[in-house]
């Protein structure tokens, strides 16, 4: 098979493994024709416990809001999926990987009611490095304020990470690369800073922790969450509120944070350079605290690594 995939051996499908090229699905089930679709992106870190799965839990919790929010009904429980997930690791020999848990609407339904069509679910894993290009966790990235928007509330509902919305993502992204930047940020319906194309962002302006309040138009991250408590912490001031585009230019530091994009520092936006150019020491503490627990390398004292073998 061809394609950028590291591919692994196996994919847990509906409680039973199949091979990775068998994971096919009909050109006309509703995850094709309209998107319906919803899923997670998960981290699996090689530790000295063996690997471990980062705020699984957490993943988890949030692809069943998903599905609720679309009236999709997985038909296993939170626990089954855990319980899967650790087994697809498992399964693959894999020490270091992504996990790609989704549940979608297959081959039924002629029109719009899904009504009719299966929910099926899936969980793919795969070895994935930086998820920016190499390089980007320890330089940095540079960044444009993208000409899209991401929607307005109770058009796409954002607290559910569906397929479909990504389109949006991949008009933000497309347009990004095309003009020389490595990713995007991108401002809401109100014209203030929402979140990266498939991350969150944070600014440091005076030792403070600043980031988007949730107004409902992006993804409340779970990387953001964690860097939030980590931050908490250290004891830096964390504050979540409206952040206008131009804070941006003004910002001492900038980073992106999400499961794929880990904590990514910025070092320009629009051509703009941040702070001194370089990742700064708040954006270097998160960034290096964050890995330190990712990795098993320091305590877990918020219980957010679930060991594979465990
Ligand atoms: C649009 C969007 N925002 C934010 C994030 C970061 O979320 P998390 O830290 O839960 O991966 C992601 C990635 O999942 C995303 O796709």
């Amino acid at each position: 098979m061809s394609g950028q995939f590291n591919e692994a051996d196996w994919i847990w499908k509906d409680g039973e493994f199949i091979p990775w090229e068998d994971a096919e699905v009909h050109l006309l089930s509703l995850a094709v024709q309209f998107g319906s679709s919803v899923f997670e992106g998960i981290r699996c870190y090689a530790t000295p416990e063996g690997p471990a799965i980062f705020r699984l839990d957490a993943h988890i919790r949030r692809l069943f809001d998903s599905c609720k929010i679309y009236r999709m009904e997985p038909g296993h429980s939170p626990e089954e999926i855990r319980v899967a997930c650790r087994a697809a690791v498992r399964k693959n020999h894999l020490d270091e990987c992504y996990i790609r848990p989704m549940v979608l609407r297959g081959y039924g339904a002629a029109g719009l009611n899904p009504v009719g069509s299966p929910v099926e679910t899936y969980l793919p894993c795969w070895p994935w490095g930086e998820y920016l290009g190499e390089g980007a966790l320890e330089n940095g990235v540079d960044v444009c304020v993208s000409t899209w928007q991401r929607p307005r509330p109770n058009t796409f509902p954002v607290r559910a990470k569906a397929a479909g919305h990504y389109n949006n993502a991949q008009l933000i992204k497309m347009e990004a690369v095309e003009n020389g930047y490595t990713e995007a940020i991108v401002v809401g319906p109100d014209g203030v800073v929402s979140e990266g194309g498939g991350q969150n962002v944070f600014l440091v302006r005076d030792g403070a922790l600043v980031t988007p309040a949730m107004d409902g138009s992006a993804l409340p991250g779970i990387t953001r969450d964690a860097v939030i408590t980590l931050a908490e912490d250290l004891e830096i001031e964390v504050r979540e509120e409206t952040v206008a585009r131009e804070a941006l230019y003004t910002a001492d530091e900038l980073f992106f944070t999400g499961t794929a994009t880990e904590v990514t520092p910025i070092r320009s936006v629009d051509g703009i350079t941040v702070g001194e150019g370089e990742p700064g020491p708040v954006t270097r503490e998160l960034q290096e605290r964050f890995m330190a627990v990712v990795r098993g390398e320091a305590p877990d004292p918020h219980g957010w690594r679930t060991v594979v073998e465990g």
